[in-house]
């Protein structure tokens, strides 16, 4: 009988029986994979294992903050935590183009972690929260490369000297099966119930160019957007739910004055697999009250309209 727990002690054994008493690095990215892998493989050797948390600052409000608090303080697994904003916003300036973006998030994402990786003393293996559809698909749905830490695969960006091996536990599951395995593992369950989310994160939420101030108007609409959704008890029937924040200004009113400010986009879409999607048919008073509340809250904002394009022939993201 095949069961979780079965898999967990069959996948701690065998972790346990490849690494030896060998050092692990693991790259968070905030995701659920990456997070379910690190507790497996936490609990298979412990401290042998060291995290390295590149943030982009392009992640939800408060998700790095979450990851830090749930590793470090819950499961005390040894983390670094590079804040490495600064970096990715500055090599983003200016930059408009979609897969530019994409390319630059990933070039800044493997050296920042290979440059925190390179400290870790006598590290002898990379650990990845690689999944069976990764392993069968191994280019990106959009074929543009994936900031992912499972996107470079053979270790490919790590300095030479390192050669580390790779340590996949979850290469034969299913998202699903990750997700059941967290909850296996203690991992809240609306953590690894979280939607998927994009590599390049919010950068490909805000088309144009990217500045820190629109990060943060975006990250508070996003909050709002999802808050709305959790209280309507509708996040476990949408596959992916986000704001988009536009380069577009527009007219409106506010008390008897005009104003002239942003527009945001929300989408919602039902998916099996992110290949195909229908955008979701939210009750109105949902999505008025989402509305009304960021144009209430989010200074900068003054007009809200809601994507009703399904995949084919749109895509999920705006980018
Ligand atoms: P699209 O927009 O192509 O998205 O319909 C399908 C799924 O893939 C996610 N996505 C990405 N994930 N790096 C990622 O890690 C990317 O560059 C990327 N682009 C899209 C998207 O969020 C959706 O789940």
């Amino acid at each position: 009988d095949w069961t979780m727990a079965a898999f967990r002690a069959e996948a701690v054994a065998r972790i346990r029986e490849q690494v030896g008493e060998g050092r692990v690095i693991c790259g968070l990215s905030g995701g659920v994979d990456s997070s379910v892998a690190a507790v497996l493989i936490h609990e298979a050797i412990g401290d042998q294992l060291t995290c390295v948390f590149v943030d982009t600052g392009l992640l939800r409000m408060n998700e790095a903050e979450q990851v830090v608090t749930l590793f470090r303080d819950h499961y005390n697994i040894p983390l670094i935590h590079v804040d490495a904003s600064k970096e990715f916003l500055g090599e983003l300036e200016g930059v408009s183009e979609p897969e530019a973006k994409r390319k630059i998030i990933g070039r800044v994402f493997v050296e920042t972690f290979d440059r925190e990786a390179a400290k870790i003393e006598g590290a002898g293996f990379l650990a990845q929260g690689t999944l069976y559809p990764d392993v069968i698909e191994s280019v990106s749905a959009r074929g543009g490369p994936s900031v992912v830490i499972k996107s470079h695969h053979n270790v490919g960006g790590l300095p030479e000297h390192m050669k580390l091996k790779l340590v996949e536990p979850l290469r034969e599951l299913f998202k699903d099966e990750v997700r059941a395995l967290g909850v296996e593992l203690g991992l809240p369950p609306a953590f690894v119930g979280r939607h998927p989310f994009p590599g390049p994160g919010l950068a490909i939420r805000i088309p144009g160019e990217i500045t820190r101030e629109k990060v943060a108007t975006l990250q508070q609409a996003d909050a709002i957007y999802l808050d709305e959704i959790r209280k309507a008890g509708l996040y476990d029937s949408i596959w992916q739910a986000f704001a988009v924040l536009l380069p577009v200004k527009t007219v409106g009113v506010m008390g008897d004055a005009r104003t002239y400010e942003d527009v945001l986009a929300l989408r919602a879409v039902t998916s099996t697999d992110g290949m195909t999607a229908d955008f979701f048919e939210f009750p109105w008073p949902v999505l008025a009250r989402t509305a009304t509340r960021i144009i209430n809250e989010v200074k900068g904002v003054n007009r809200v309209v809601y994507d009703v394009t399904s995949k084919p022939p749109g895509t999920i993201e705006w980018e």
